[in-house]
């Protein structure tokens, strides 16, 4: 595709010709586990990755690789590699890069299912996490050591919409020799693309926005292909020494940057080993959403600031966590990073008494309860009971809410009804 073509056409066309015999014109659910070679030549090519090709369904599909190509052109990627869950996305990044005896520096302001995998299950496996506060640069500079291996944040928090300073996080991330891997779930490559700011690789809950119907899970890392591994080989031999499993390739000198010798490992051993497969059925789903990204985040980004705005004057409301307002704490970072709009997850604190919160989540009728994040319908969730209900006060207060924290999910309703459902709420909570 030119240079120069734009976001929605590759959205809708990226990764796609219809040219095979049955001559379809949207990329068909190719609902086969494995592939027949046709001859010992090309099963033995194959395997050995001197020829590109259909292997076995765990580590890709034909539908799913559409689904790569597509989302790795949308990030200005080299490649994309799609798993079954944004959850398996976010560790086979990280496990591509770390094992037992290694590091990583992480944002504590991440997903509670990635707080748990990095402090809890990467503990059982002898890789070690520093969690820092994102906004405090030397905290980053302070927590790199030699046997780091990534740097990993979000770029949108969640519930508290916390954006990630890209530039200076990435450009610590260098200085101390390794990549920063940023989780855009929340912000999409429509909102933000990483790539622009010095990010090396991205993963996305695809679950999410990328789908945007709420029906099917997924996830994918996207190799921007930034990141020189080459450049101090001791410290990545999973790259520059002989790969036992493939005949003892060198994989950065076979695949480079440019044919992501990083994700290579990370099918090949990883996914292959882990087996976190995205169906195929799931893969053509996420492309169906895919095709329409841009018009759904544009309505629901502007939904959201109008909302956080009718929130901000409401006197039953204490506090809105929406960088789009101007007097955010990351109002700024969200002008420079985020120019299309600040995303549609935020959350609000109400200001009344602990006891009228269920109350408030209970009387909305078109916001509903739901543990999940950018579906084309309207969700609303009390962190502090259920998504985030394993920390205390005093790490809830760390990370910037509390009770009376509520946090939504805006999507592709009127604004009028969403804003009616929402004032009718708090309206109730206040006349008693
Ligand atoms: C920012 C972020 N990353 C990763 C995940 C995990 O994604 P999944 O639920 O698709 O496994 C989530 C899920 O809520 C998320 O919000």
């Amino acid at each position: 595709m030119p240079e120069t073509t734009g976001f929605a056409t590759r959205q809708v066309r990226t990764g796609y010709q219809p040219g095979t015999p049955q001559n379809t014109a949207i990329p068909p659910i190719y609902q086969s586990v494995a592939y027949d070679f046709g001859s010992f030549e090309q099963a033995r090519d194959i395997f050995s990755l001197r020829r590109k090709g259909n292997l076995y369904s765990r580590t890709g599909n034909p539908t799913q690789a559409v689904f790569e190509q597509r989302l790795a052109d949308l990030d200005g990627g080299v490649a994309a590699l799609a798993t079954g869950s944004g959850q398996s996305a976010v560790a086979v990044a990280l496990l591509t890069l770390a094992k037992s005896g290694q590091h990583i520096v992480a944002a504590r302001q991440l997903y509670g299912g990635t707080v748990d995998l990095l402090t809890d299950t990467f503990a059982d496996f002898g890789i070690e996490v520093t969690l820092v506060d994102q906004d405090d640069l030397d905290a980053w500079r302070a927590a790199a050591r030699p046997e780091t291996r990534a740097f990993f944040a979000e770029t949108i928090g969640n519930p508290v919409a916390s954006v990630l300073d890209v530039r200076a996080v990435a450009d610590i991330a260098h200085q101390a020799g390794v990549p920063l891997i940023v989780d855009n779930t929340i912000a999409t490559p429509y909102l933000l693309r990483p790539k622009d700011f010095g990010a090396d690789i991205t993963v996305y809950s695809a679950t999410k926005f990328i789908g945007g119907h709420g029906s099917s899970l997924g996830g994918v890392i996207v190799d921007l292909g930034t990141f020189d591994f080459g450049a101090e080989p001791q410290r990545w031999t999973q790259f520059t020494e002989p790969y036992p499993r493939i005949g003892d390739l060198v994989l950065w000198e076979e695949f480079g940057r440019e044919r992501s010798a990083y994700l290579v490992y990370a099918k090949t051993k990883i996914v292959h080993d882990l087996g976190p497969a995205l169906s195929p059925f799931n893969s053509f789903q996420l492309l169906q959403g895919l095709e329409t990204l841009d018009l759904r985040l544009e309505r629901q980004v502007g939904s959201a600031l109008a909302i956080a705005h009718f929130l901000d004057g409401h006197p039953a409301v204490a506090k809105v966590n929406y960088p789009g307002l101007p007097d955010n704490r990351w109002h700024d970072a969200a002008q420079r990073y985020l120019p299309r709009g600040a995303g549609s997850v935020f959350s609000f604190d109400l200001a009344v008494d602990d006891s009228k919160v269920a109350k408030f989540i209970d009387s909305l009728q078109l916001f509903a309860i739901v543990a999940n994040i950018g579906d084309a319908r309207s969700l609303v969730v009390h962190p502090a009971t259920t998504t985030h209900s394993h920390l205390g006060d005093t790490q809830l207060r760390d990370a910037g809410f509390g009770y009376r924290t509520v946090r939504l999910s805006i999507g592709l309703e009127n604004l009028e009804d969403l804003v009616d459902d929402l004032r009718a709420s708090l309206d109730a909570i206040t006349e008693e």
